[in-house]
């Protein structure tokens, strides 16, 4: 393997805690740097505060001697020769990013600095940030050849995100010095020469040692743009395939059998293409807005992006729709909830369209039974239980007595229900799919009213709902 790199990575949210765990098992030392001092001593402890798969078993493989966690960022900086900053860069009400963390975070890395850095740009953050962290670095009186400034965007999902970090499809490294590019180049070694993967221990993927993942050197600006213009195309995806789907509805064709249609072109692909409620998450709405304020600050018309966000929201409310289609009035109404989470295989709520929709029938009068197998502890934070807003223990406690079963986030267990214990469980055997987990025929066959997302409606499902009627 490489030299080892003694690296600080500021935040401990999903993209830091997991590039800190990620950096410890490609061999390096990593300081985890977090203000938030319960998070810092759960950490410390053994526990985790996110749900990712891999990342209990890398932080304790590596805890002992290869990632510490701290709330000292000046010790931090002092030991480290690379400063990764992964802070949050929330929305803000204009819709650009919020970069007051990053701010704080790159002054405080300055008046720590006594020997040559490199400050990297892990978050997701706009064209120029880079620029600014230079200003601030060098406002605080760090003399321009004791520090590089670097952008080294991160591509993972969550819920893969250890898989999507070891496994990338490219890691992006925009530097302007080549000494800054060198290192940061060192750092990703193990995984560029394919070392990491003949290891025994190393997490399996998609990357191996014959075909290790490919590195892009760029200039600081493209690096940043790579990160939103990806988002933003892959958003843009989504509500592509999501308004074909309405059309699929209105015309009768199967959107699944569209997608893949046009996913068999090597030039579309077939990822992203699975229509929906609409994408949620920390990432994709945030990213979307940020890039399309980026371009109005440019004078830049960029409406295009504007288009995805309003059909991204429009899609929650044909979902609605649909369920009001199914059960006419929803006062007093029971419905069962399989998934809160902005998609399957996380914990994390933030804006998921699967919440918006639970809300929305409590507003209606709903009686609402939700399950969820990672996110309910943080959906009891926005929508406390309640006599009307009750948490199940399990899939079928959420669909008991239920006049219908809805499914908003793609949870693989939600595909895999023992369909006649749903059957016998339901007050009414209806299902409404807001993630297309299911087959059609199979769902008819066994006896339920199904509805899904752009897919023909069936005589019988169409004789138990007042589909297209106001
Ligand atoms: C997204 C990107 O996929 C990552 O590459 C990026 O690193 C990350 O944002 C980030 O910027 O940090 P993530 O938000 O974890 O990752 O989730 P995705 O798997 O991309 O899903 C986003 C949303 O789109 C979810 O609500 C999901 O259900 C929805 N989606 C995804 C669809 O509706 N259809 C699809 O075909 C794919």
């Amino acid at each position: 393997m490489n030299q080892p790199v003694s690296i600080a990575v500021v935040g401990s949210g999903y993209v830091g805690l997991v590039a800190a765990a990620c950096f410890a098992e490609m061999g390096h030392s990593v300081i985890c740097v977090d203000n938030d001092e319960a998070k810092v001593k759960l950490l410390r402890g053994g526990g985790v505060p996110i749900h990712e798969d891999y990342l209990p078993e890398l932080l304790n493989r590596k805890r002992a001697n290869k990632v510490e966690f701290t709330t000292d960022l000046r010790v931090a900086t002092q030991r480290s020769q690379v400063i990764f900053i992964a802070v949050g860069t929330p929305q803000s009400k204009t819709g650009s990013a919020d970069l007051s963390y990053v701010d704080a975070v790159a002054s405080e890395i300055a008046r720590s600095i006594d020997d040559y850095k490199v400050i990297v740009e892990k978050s997701t953050v706009p064209v120029y940030t880079n620029e600014w962290i230079r200003r601030v670095v060098e406002r605080n009186g760090v003399p321009k050849d004791l520090f590089d400034v670097a952008s080294n965007p991160e591509f993972l999902r969550e819920g893969t995100a250890v898989v999507d970090f070891l496994h990338p499809d490219r890691i992006v490294i925009g530097a302007e010095s080549e000494r800054a590019g060198n290192l940061l180049k060192s750092i990703y070694e193990p995984l560029t020469s394919g070392d990491y993967y003949g290891l025994p221990q190393s997490v399996p993927g998609a990357c191996g040692e014959k075909n290790p993942p490919p590195i892009l050197l760029t200039s600081t600006k493209a690096a940043e743009l790579i990160k939103h213009a990806s988002n933003a195309f892959l958003a843009m995806k989504i509500s592509f395939i999501n308004v074909v789907a309405n059309v699929c509805e209105a015309v009768g064709a199967d959107v699944e059998e569209v997608s893949r249609g046009m996913g068999l072109d090597s030039r579309i692909g077939p990822r992203f293409l699975r229509a929906g409620i609409g994408y949620g998450g920390s990432c994709f709405p945030k990213d979307v807005a940020a890039f399309r304020h980026v371009a109005e600050q440019l004078n830049i018309d960029f409406n295009l992006l504007r288009e995805v966000e309003s059909i991204n929201e429009e899609q929650k409310h044909r979902f609605f729709q649909k369920v009001r289609s199914a059960l006419w009035t929803f006062r007093g109404k029971r419905v069962g909830v399989l998934g809160l989470s902005f998609k399957g295989g996380t914990d994390d709520i933030r804006e998921s369209p699967a919440l918006d929709i639970v809300e929305q029938l409590l507003k209606e009068g709903c009686i609402v039974s939700a399950f969820d197998p990672a996110a309910m502890e943080r959906a009891k934070e926005v929508i406390p239980s309640s006599p009307n807003m009750r948490y199940a223990s399990d899939p079928y406690a959420a669909a008991e007595e239920a006049d219908a079963l809805l499914i908003l986030s793609d949870w693989q267990e939600f595909a895999e229900l023992d369909l006649d214990r749903l059957h016998y469980t339901l007050r009414y055997p209806i299902v409404i799919d807001g993630r297309n987990l299911y087959d059609q025929g199979v769902m008819l066959e066994r006896g339920f009213t199904y509805l899904s997302v752009g897919r023909p409606v069936s005589h019988q499902t169409r004789d138990a709902v007042m589909h297209r009627l106001p």
